[in-house]
């Protein structure tokens, strides 16, 4: 996912949370990994990062339905 946040990026701060989504605070506009501007009207938004939600690019809590595995080991 290469989603960018394109406000003042001194006053943007991002946050992963572990499992779930990306945090963002003090974005004006988030543009997904297509291009498409997202406009943000809150002052924190969540950013799905799992890819299953329906209202992408926010998440709507279908993160945590989704079955992940754990990383192979070589
Ligand atoms: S991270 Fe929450 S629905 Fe994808």
């Amino acid at each position: 996912m290469s989603e960018v946040p394109t406000a003042d990026a001194q006053d943007v701060r991002t946050q992963a949370c572990p499992g779930g989504p990306l945090l963002v605070r003090g974005a004006a506009t988030w543009v997904d990994s297509d291009g498409i501007e997202h406009p943000v009207t809150r002052p924190v938004v969540a950013v799905c990062r799992c890819e299953r939600s329906q209202r992408l690019p926010w998440c709507d809590g279908t993160h945590k339905f989704v079955t992940r595995t754990a990383p192979s080991v070589a």
